[in-house]
């Protein structure tokens, strides 16, 4: 591959595409141009490798190598071929093919994507008389179309499976939350890394794991591996030289993190998932209720993704719970911070506090609030909600 300076686009969800394009900012990339869900950027092939291994609020790093319009399947087809697919993959080697469709004019990802297959592998079989394999999970090579109305773009994969798996989550406990959404409120919250961070309704431990990777130094893919790793192309001592500078930079947080759940089955979960990132010794778990601890939490920052009430039977249940939150938050956690996320926007009202942010985001396919409140000393009357 001849790719000294190239183009790239990485994937984000709704709402982060400004953050990161400050991560990319961070890691030295260049012609950073935010996109919808997306943001574009040019780099080196150490760019490539840096940003799979350092952007927390990416879910892909894709490379384009071509791009056309199509009148139909067929079009599609001939203009896939026209592109020399074996400077990307052996013969011997696997392939999977991702379409996102978005169009007036053709409808169906899945088919879209057969076509450019059947085409990727009749070129293959039409020049050396065999065909490279589909491996839908750990292919050698995962091509990327995206077509928005009669325009296709095709692109490599850098990233391989999402940049939301980082490789420390092996278990989970219910209604787990994206790594990349976690990470991405983090950075939202702006927190300075060092303010004591309490993550009192953990689940599977997403939002302190994150926060302990964000505040050691530790790359969001530093346990995982990555599709470019498997390219006829890769660099491995370049490869290396990155991640032993990346692991020249981890060191020991400065502020707590707190990981509570009033679930013990969670919090196991959650306190394996952070030995597994190699940081269980910078978070304190615990089996806690949040509404029944007495345990004060001053000048903190609060990450909470409670319950949304789907499966409660109605909303008299659920309603209380959030007031009995917004009670919680200001008596026990005085000059504080705290960062709710919640797809029942209802309950949200029933919090009692005012919140001084309101963002729209999505928690996989639910559209869900985040707000922000600020907690006084004693009884403020700002902080209550008119
Ligand atoms: C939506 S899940 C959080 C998922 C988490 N963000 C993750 O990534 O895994 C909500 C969590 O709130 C916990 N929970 C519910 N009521 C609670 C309470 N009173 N005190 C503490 N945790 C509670 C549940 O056990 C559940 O783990």
């Amino acid at each position: 591959m001849n790719m000294e300076h190239y183009e790239m686009v990485a994937t984000t969800l709704f709402g982060f595409e400004e953050t990161l394009a400050d991560e990319l900012k961070v890691i030295g990339a260049q012609k950073i141009e935010i996109l919808n869900r997306a943001v574009r950027f040019e780099g080196d092939k150490k760019m490539m490798y840096k940003s799979n291994l350092y952007l927390r609020t990416a879910l892909r790093v894709l490379m384009p190598i071509s791009q056309f319009m199509i009148r139909d399947e067929r079009d599609l087809y001939k203009k896939i071929q026209r592109i020399e697919w074996d400077k990307y993959l052996s013969v011997d080697g696997t392939l999977a093919i991702e379409a996102t469709v978005k169009s007036d004019y053709f409808t169906h990802s899945k088919f879209m994507a057969l076509k450019a297959k059947d085409a990727v592998v009749d070129q293959f079989r039409d020049k050396y008389s065999r065909r490279p394999s589909i491996d839908v999970d750990t292919p050698d090579l995962r091509i990327n179309l995206h077509i928005n109305d009669r325009n296709c773009a095709v692109s490599l994969d850098s990233s391989g499976y999402t940049l939301g798996k980082r490789g420390y989550r092996t278990a989970q406990s219910e209604a787990p939350m994206s790594e990349v959404l976690a990470a991405g409120i983090i950075a939202l919250s702006q927190w300075d890394k060092k303010r004591n961070l309490v993550d009192p309704m953990c689940g599977s431990g997403t939002f302190s794991i994150e926060a302990a990777m964000i505040a050691s130094n530790t790359p969001a893919g530093f346990f995982r591996n990555f599709g470019f790793e498997m390219w006829p192309d890769f660099d491995k001592t370049l490869w290396k030289q990155i991640k032993t500078e990346a692991r020249e930079q981890i060191k020991k947080p400065e502020g707590k993190i707190f990981a509570s759940d009033i679930d013990e089955r969670s919090v196991t979960i959650a306190e394996q998932n952070a030995i597994n990132a190699n940081l269980a010794q910078f978070i304190s778990f615990k089996k806690l209720d949040f509404l029944n601890s007495e345990t004060k939490q001053n000048n903190c920052i609060v990450f909470l993704n409670p319950p949304y009430g789907e499966r409660l039977k109605d909303e008299e249940e659920i309603i209380p719970f959030y007031k009995e939150i917004g009670t919680q938050l200001k008596h026990f956690y005085e000059e504080s911070e705290a960062w709710i996320i919640s797809a029942n926007i209802n309950a949200l009202k029933f919090i009692g506090l005012r919140p001084s942010r309101k963002i729209k985001l999505f928690n996989g396919p639910l559209e869900c609030k985040l707000q922000k409140y600020e907690l006084f000393k004693g009884k403020k009357r700002e902080q209550h909600q008119d």
